[in-house]
């Protein structure tokens, strides 16, 4: 692998938010002949190495999309080694992310999880809600259609009440209904092995996203990926539908 991609970083252009779809963790322990779970768990110590990475170089916001709508419907004893997982990772690393001054957030359906996870999940956020350096956004039983949907129905309901009026809903609006309101968009999205696809996360907000595809399983992700995304994502010129001329004078 090619070392000190981090010096090569543009100090100036670090985005602001960065999104990623860890995949490929059941595939990385198919390789290795073990079950689906020992690639999840493997995949922690990506995520704690692209938490630190991310911290290190000044990103202020990390979104880890950890378990999807859809992935509910997996085998129950995935689903259940998944979300014990999480239980054990949040108990464990709480006390790091203080340490670091990194702040817990968790968007999606939060009401769905059982009971103890959504406890540990909410302790693990209150705990950390007064950091400050980083925020650490874990998308968790999320789907993008799930989210609009969601918003859509609280919106009506402002209608009904009478306390908003149907020409006044703009961009902004619907921004605000979503579990995202309080964030920036990202500026870059990465997706590990190898797939070509969002798989339904973060659909209104990847509207101007710079997307980075790399085939390297989640498992295997580490510090130096994570710059070499960003590397590429900083040679890339973002026109936000403009040109290359106009851009010279912005
Ligand atoms: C990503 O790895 C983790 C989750 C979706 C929870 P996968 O479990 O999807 O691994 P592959 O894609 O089957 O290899
Ligand atoms: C997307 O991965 C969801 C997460 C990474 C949590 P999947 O492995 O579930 O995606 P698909 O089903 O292959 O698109
Ligand atoms: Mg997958």
């Amino acid at each position: 692998m090619i070392m000190n991609l981090k010096d090569k970083l543009d100090k100036n252009k670090i985005p602001n938010h960065i999104a990623i779809i860890m995949d490929g963790n059941g595939r990385w322990a198919k390789q290795r002949q073990h079950d689906r779970t020992f690639g999840h768990e493997s995949g922690v110590i990506s995520v704690k190495d692209t938490v630190e990475a991310a911290v290190e170089i000044g990103i202020k916001y990390l979104t880890l999309y950890a378990f999807s709508s859809e992935n509910w419907n997996r085998p129950k004893s995935e689903v259940d080694a998944l979300m014990s997982l999480l239980v054990r990772t949040i108990n464990h690393e709480t006390k790091t992310l203080n340490e670091n001054n990194i702040k817990l957030q968790a968007i999606g359906d939060l009401q769905s999880l059982e009971q103890q996870t959504y406890n540990e999940l909410q302790k693990a956020i209150e705990n950390t809600s007064s950091n400050s350096r980083m925020t650490l956004i874990l998308a968790l039983s999320y789907s993008s259609k799930w989210e609009i949907t969601n918003a859509v129905q609280q919106i009506a309901v402002k209608i009904k009440n009478n306390e908003l009026k149907a020409e006044e809903i703009n961009q902004d609006t619907i921004t605000s209904f979503l579990n995202t309101a309080a964030y920036p968009d990202p500026e870059l999205l990465i997706r590990t092995s190898g797939e070509f696809r969002v798989s339904n996360f973060l659909l209104w907000q990847i509207a101007y996203t710079e997307l980075y595809f790399t085939p390297v399983l989640w498992p295997d992700f580490r510090k130096e990926n994570l710059y070499e995304a960003i590397l590429d994502y900083q040679n890339r010129e973002r026109r936000f539908g403009m040109t290359s001329e106009q851009l010279l004078n912005f």
